[in-house]
């Protein structure tokens, strides 16, 4: 077992494609660190750099004490598992497990122990005399994971696993992998665009944007505090509705002032009740922060005048997209109840967190404040 450690990494394609940026993330010896990111902001890289797939254009990476930058895929003493499993055809799922452990010169009996405890690790016992096409999809991931760990490696890296799995395999599968690292507890690098997946494996989640990191953290407070408008709006699905407005500080009170609503907000910063009275802000509200009451209540000051334009049922609840009478659109995600299209609501924000962000995106990329970044987690108040 190892810690992964990248200072300053960068990778520059030909044709100055910048597809990693001057990366630092220390992963802790035993840690499940998750890459999320959506398509072509530069996971895939990072982890090929770490697997030694790929040249490292600038940084130093370490492995344990020992930087790897130079050091041969073959002898970093990790191992990869890809999206399309990358099995042996022709061998069966006994040799494709056993193949690294030959190709390593490792005694016969000792390889047979290993493939078996993988084996039985994995439930693969009764699969092992079978070739990959006599496998299902979900086997032949377990059969590619399998070949991973019979390797005992340091580090794990996982290139979006789950992808090729239908929906159902995909939670079984992660719930696998899951319960894999607690029992083996090695460092692990896994890459998703997968927001659920990231927020169920991670120990820590790395949202990356364009080549950046946006943020660096636990699973809970990337969703409860997210650095920015980027994070605030990648995690969480619907995303975060937000509306464009000012704050404004009125005998002590503190108000947002959008086209759409004025709500009084609770838990500011001192500061921010004193001096200009106005500022430009975002708000960011999560979908399931509202609830929908009756066209006209103005439920305490708190509420939303709208119109349904499309119900989406998910079994216990429903996404309910709604244009508010200035024309914005807004997404509530509410318990399942009959509610009809084209009807007049008055969406309700509960008294939870409402975000408040910069109003710009601005400066250096690498800044926290390209992305307009959040100020800070408030409470709405009734009125
Ligand atoms: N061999 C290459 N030559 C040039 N550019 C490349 C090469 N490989 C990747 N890139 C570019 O580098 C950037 C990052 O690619 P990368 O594959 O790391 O993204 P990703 O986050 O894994 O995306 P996805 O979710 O689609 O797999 C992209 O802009 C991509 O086009
Ligand atoms: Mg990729």
């Amino acid at each position: 077992m190892a810690s992964v450690s990248l200072q300053g990494i960068s990778k520059v394609y030909p044709g100055d494609v910048y597809a990693v940026r001057d990366l630092d993330l220390e992963i802790r010896n035993g840690e499940f660190l998750v890459l999320v990111g959506p398509s072509g902001c530069g996971k895939s890289t990072t982890l090929r750099m770490v697997a030694g797939l790929e040249n490292i254009s600038s940084g130093t990476l370490k492995i344990g004490d020992r930087v790897v930058n130079d050091v041969h895929p073959r002898d970093r003493d990790i191992a990869m598992v890809f999206q399309n499993y990358a099995l042996y055809p022709h061998m069966t799922v006994y040799d494709n497990m056993a193949f690294a452990l030959k190709m390593r010169k490792v005694p016969k009996a000792k390889i047979a122990e290993r493939v078996k405890w993988a084996a039985g690790m994995l439930g693969l016992e009764s699969l092992l005399g079978r070739k990959p096409k006599a496998l299902s999809g979900g086997q032949r991931q377990r059969v590619a994971l399998g070949r991973a760990i019979v390797r005992q490696p340091a580090v794990f890296l996982f290139d979006e696993p789950l992808s090729n799995l239908d929906a159902k395999l995909r939670v079984e599968t992660r719930a696998e992998i899951k319960r894999l690292h607690r029992e083996l507890g090695t460092t692990t690098i896994y890459v998703t665009h997968d927001q659920e997946e990231a927020m169920t494996l991670g120990d820590r989640v790395v949202v990356m944007c364009d080549g950046w990191v946006r943020q660096a953290d636990s699973p809970l407070n990337t969703y409860q505090h997210p650095a920015d408008r980027f994070v605030a709006g990648f995690l969480g699905m619907p995303p975060m509705n937000f509306m464009d407005g000012q704050l404004e500080h009125d005998e002590g009170r503190l108000w947002f002032h959008g086209r759409d609503a004025r709500l009084r907000l609770d838990g500011a910063p001192p500061e921010w009740l004193q001096g200009e009275s106005q500022r430009q802000a975002v708000a960011g509200i999560r979908p399931e922060s509202f609830e929908l009451l009756d066209a006209g209540q103005n439920g305490d000051g708190r509420a939303i005048e709208a119109t349904v334009q499309v119900v989406e049922p998910l079994g216990s609840t429903m996404d309910v997209y709604l244009q508010t009478t200035s024309g914005s659109r807004l997404v509530c995600r509410v318990p399942a109840a009959p509610l009809e299209e084209g009807k007049a609501v008055a969406a309700r924000v509960l008294p939870e967190h409402i975000h408040i962000f910069e109003p710009n995106e601005q400066g250096d990329p690498k800044s926290p404040t390209y992305y307009g970044r959040n100020l800070s987690a408030l409470q709405t108040a009734s009125v």
